[in-house]
């Protein structure tokens, strides 16, 4: 599977309007790494490249993609969909696509979680929660955790708490504090301290660097928020539609949140949707009088498209057993990367629940011990290593990245249509990776060598 580096990126003319017209410093940053690379198809679990070169994903959109790319029965449906000349919203009168959507996905949720809000993306729909519990409770404040991923807009930043994120858009929201994740003493004293409309958290913190709460956590989150008169809002936008093994995270929690948040496969990963979902009761609190009816309304939240690849995403997920399949392959994988990767230097440990699996570098207490410069060692493992193995990883026709909030976390989380065979096939592509990459000297000075050849090369 070993590719040849690229001596400067592809060439392809879409680098170049990228580059000037949409996100020229993703371009330098690819550039610097050297990518090299334009993906321009992709079916199933596969993706080519402007070379007609193959890559097993497992990175699947950041998780959106669980029926795989391009699933042949939802494109399929979206065409006969175009086909009918379907008002895609009209504003003034009842959607039938989101209603059939609305009444779907929810006969999959236990009561009371009933009433869907739409909106386009993760981000927006954790904002729609926000702003429910707000109106619902006549409450200010909200409490979100530490490495918790909410999205970018600026009621979603308001919520995560890692600065690289924060900092350049600070002043964010008010009244939102952080507390420590897997905490229950710490978020009792928050909630004390203030009127708390919501607290906002993820089963499962896949940007945060795949980390799991402790067993009861979330039970015992709802438990508090009941006791001090709060919403609980759970964040299932990348933990949702089996990605973790359930078709929501906290089937396997015994809770149930007062306000989902949905997205990213909701709508296998071609039409951009999201929903946040709740009851009547907190609904009607929020929005249940006239003059209300259009405080969450977006334009095209809810559109005819989106709504039609939600609900066959939907079937497909359950038709297909998708839930159970990432519960199987997922184990397999977790034990076989486990295996791989024992006693691996630079491996701390490898964790996950269903396919949402995250491998944890970091320096073993052996490799540290003999390193001169602790601080400045642990600052390489936690900036670069990661990074460098996801370009090894790449260049061995295997796509993943490291988490958003922590580059020392691979997050590797396929398609939930991976097939049996090919899960050996990932084991042994990241086994072979990680062989290579045993001495974090090794690393640091391979990376270094690329960065000053490609800054060199660069055209
Ligand atoms: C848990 C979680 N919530 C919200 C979001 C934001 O979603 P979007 O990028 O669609 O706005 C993400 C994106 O990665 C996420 O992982």
């Amino acid at each position: 599977m070993s590719m040849p580096v690229e001596s400067h990126f592809s060439g392809h003319p879409a680098t170049e309007k990228y580059a000037r017209h949409v996100n020229p410093t993703l371009m330098r940053l690819l550039n610097v790494l050297g990518y090299g690379r334009v993906f321009v198809r992709a079916q199933g679990v596969w993706l080519w490249d402007h070379a007609g070169r193959r890559y097993l994903d497992a990175l699947a959109g950041f998780g959106s993609v669980n029926i795989g790319h391009n699933h042949p029965r939802l494109t399929a449906r979206l065409k006969s969909f175009l086909q009918e000349d379907a008002l895609q919203f009209s504003h003034i009168s009842p959607s039938p696509a989101a209603g059939d959507l609305a009444e779907a996905l929810t006969s999959t949720l236990p009561p009371p979680l009933e009433i869907c809000l739409y909106s386009n993306s993760g981000s927006e729909a954790v904002e729609a929660a926000m702003k429910l519990a707000r109106a619902a409770t006549k409450r200010a404040g909200f409490i979100y955790m530490d490495g918790g991923y909410h999205g970018t807009g600026w009621g979603s930043l308001s919520v995560m708490s890692n600065p690289r994120f924060r900092k350049p858009l600070e002043p964010l929201l008010p009244g939102c504090m952080a507390a420590p994740f897997g905490n229950l003493d710490r978020l009792e004293s928050e909630l004390k301290k203030e009127s708390i409309a919501a607290v906002l958290l993820e089963p499962i913190q896949a940007e945060g660097g795949v980390v799991l709460a402790p067993p009861q956590y979330l039970r015992q989150v709802k438990k508090l928020c009941e006791k001090f008169g709060a919403l609980m809002i759970l964040d299932e936008v990348q933990t949702g539609m089996g990605r973790t093994g359930s078709l929501f995270a906290f089937e396997a929690e015994g809770v149930i949140p007062d306000i989902l948040v949905l997205g990213k496969g909701l709508s296998g990963g071609i039409a951009p949707l999201a929903v946040t979902v709740t009851s009547p009761t907190t609904y009607r609190k929020a929005y249940g009088t006239m003059d209300r009816f259009d405080l969450h309304s977006s334009t095209f939240g809810g559109n005819a498209f989106s709504c039609t690849a939600g609900l066959e995403t939907l079937r497909i997920v359950q038709e297909e057993c998708l839930p159970r399949a990432s519960a199987r392959e997922g184990q397999i994988l977790l034990e076989g990367l486990r295996q791989r990767l024992a006693n691996h230097p630079l491996v701390q440990e490898v964790r996950g629940r269903g396919l949402l699996i995250g491998i944890q570098l970091g320096l073993t207490e052996q490799v540290r011990l003999h390193q001169a410069a602790p601080a400045l060692v642990s600052f390489l493992s936690r900036k670069i290593v990661g990074q460098w193995i996801a370009l090894q990883l790449l260049e061995k026709g295997i796509i993943c990245q490291p988490a958003a909030h922590r580059w020392d976390v691979l997050k590797i989380e396929p398609p939930l249509t991976i097939q049996p065979q090919e899960i050996p096939q990932l084991i042994q592509g990241i086994g072979d990776v990680f062989e290579d990459c045993r001495s974090l000297t090794k690393v640091v000075m391979a990376a270094g060598r690329r960065i000053s050849r490609q800054t060199v090369l660069r055209p």
